[in-house]
């Protein structure tokens, strides 16, 4: 019988990954993934603990659910196995146990390969089953094999945990030590979603450029060596990776920007300050200066790489003069995206007991400035592409009929008019518009009426064209 299987994912992208593991391991016990909780077999909610809103929605969720729960068992329907997986289980595990005793699984994110064990001791016992374990062995050794068809634009887990701790940071404690899967493990699991359909995969970690696997004739190759060997693989036509650290930024991962045309032109490179001070209350280990270096050695490499980065506003003791900084920093590099934050204190971090912590009021007013500068940025970014034509890999359906959504090598979202058969191919665009989050555009047509931005129409490009004619 099946069963269903309806999980929510909070947070980072790894997160994301994690999900879709979860639903793999599942999925021989039974369970399919449904799209609403209500009258779920199971439901896990995958959480996230980086700042402090992340963490107090899953308990508000909890509540929600544990009507569903009490609901289902009154109609006699079974029972809602309710689970609670990912950081804020590794973080607050018996605490949440305590305070949501109707909640039947907490695991953190390095249990999931032992899901069938601990649903069968959930099924049989009442009471929660509590999991916070760093196993020994890596789950990577024991996740069945991703399910076919992850989609057209997929994630890959090469690298989890973090030894950086960053004053600010959970990570660390939450998803532990840092460890890099082998190279083989990952080029094998490349093949097959590509083989599957995959065109683009996104490689993730917590500190993915800390990267450093077993090569698969022995020895340890670096994240550069990595891309080489996944742009060898027929049909993988685009690789990213995220999320790196300047620290970990090597020569020979500069070089594939470079030279590796699959690599694309995009970096997610989180500065978080660019006060030397901040910088080193913060733990980074680098100054405002070795980033701008960094960012002029990545140009120069990769002339029209699109950077983005992370940025935390009101860190404790950060003075105006610091916080002008960041300002500075951020006018000289130039963003075509990015995230900020206010400063958050986590439980258990060292910045979290700093008694020199800033009013929210501060925070705020620093946010609202940083994000006006960054989205000016961020719409300049965009507004450079009008009447430009760009290679858009087709991922999905847009939100209107007849549209398809896909993203510009520099990470746009770019929606245009497209017959559903592009889905999965990189298709020549022009650009008509810019708006705040994503480009407007039209298919290039077979009467050349498009050709704007003048790219050498690539096979794939002649492709589309002939699909779209045959419509
Ligand atoms: N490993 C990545 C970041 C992972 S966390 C790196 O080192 O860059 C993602 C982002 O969340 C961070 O880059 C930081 O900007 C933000 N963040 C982390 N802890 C935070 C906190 N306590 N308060 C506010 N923002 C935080
Ligand atoms: Fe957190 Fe710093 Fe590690 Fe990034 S490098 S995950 S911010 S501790
Ligand atoms: Fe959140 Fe854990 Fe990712 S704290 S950002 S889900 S590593």
């Amino acid at each position: 019988m099946t069963k269903k299987l309806f999980i929510k994912t909070w947070g980072c992208q790894m997160n994301v990954y994690d999900s879709a593991r979860m639903a793999d391991v599942l999925a021989p016990l039974g369970y399919r993934p449904v799209e609403e909780p209500d009258g779920a077999d199971m439901v896990i909610l995958n959480t996230c603990h980086i700042r402090e809103k992340a963490a107090e929605k899953v308990f508000s969720e909890l509540g929600r659910l544990r009507q569903m729960k009490d609901r289902k068992a009154e109609a006699e329907d079974g029972r809602m196995i309710l689970a609670v997986a990912g950081c804020v289980a590794q973080a607050e595990g018996e605490e949440i146990v305590a305070r949501a005793p109707f909640v039947d699984m907490v695991f953190g994110p390095q249990t999931y390969h032992t899901l069938p064990e601990m649903v069968a001791k959930a099924s049989r016992a009442a009471g929660s089953v509590l999991n916070t374990d760093f196993p020994a062995e890596s789950k990577f050794d024991f996740l069945p094999e991703e399910a076919d068809g992850q989609g057209v634009s997929a994630f890959l887990a090469v690298q989890e945990g973090c030894d950086k701790f960053c004053t600010f940071c959970v990570v660390p404690y939450t998803r532990g030590a840092e460890f890099s899967r082998p190279a083989a493990q990952i080029i094998a699991e490349a093949r097959r979603m590509v083989a599957a359909g995959t065109r683009e995969i996104n490689l993730l970690g917590q500190n993915v450029n800390a990267w450093h696997g077993e090569g698969p004739a022995g020895g340890t190759w670096g994240l550069g060596r990595l891309v080489r060997a996944l742009a060898e693989i027929d049909g993988l036509e685009r690789i990213r990776y995220t999320t790196s650290h300047p620290r970990d930024m090597d020569d020979e991962l500069i070089r594939a920007h470079a030279e590796v045309p699959q690599l694309m032109p995009y970096l997610h490179l989180p500065v978080q300050s660019g006060s030397d001070r901040i910088l080193a209350a913060m733990n980074r280990k680098h100054s405002a200066d070795d980033y701008r270096r960094l960012v002029d050695r990545l140009r120069a490499a990769k002339p029209d790489l699109a950077l983005s980065g992370d940025f935390i506003v009101g860190f404790p003791g950060e003075t105006d003069a610091d916080f002008a900084a960041t300002l500075k920093l951020v006018s000289d590099v130039g963003y075509a995206q990015a995230y900020s934050f206010k400063y958050s204190p986590r439980p258990g971090t060292p910045a979290a007991v700093d008694g020199a912590q800033l009013s929210e009021e501060v925070k705020e007013d620093r946010l609202s400035a940083l994000q006006q500068l960054l989205n000016a940025q961020q719409v300049a970014f965009n507004h450079g592409f009008i009447g430009r034509s760009v290679p858009v890999l087709f991922d999905r359906a847009g939100r209107r009929d007849g549209q398809l959504l896909g993203r510009s090598p520099w990470m746009q979202s770019v929606h245009a008019e497209a017959n559903p058969r592009l889905l999965g191919r990189i298709v020549e665009v022009r650009v008509d518009a810019a708006l705040a989050n994503s480009l407007a555009g039209t298919v290039a047509t077979v009467d050349g009426a498009v050709t704007a931005g003048g790219h050498a129409p690539s096979p794939s490009f002649q492709l589309a064209q002939t699909l779209e004619a045959s419509a």
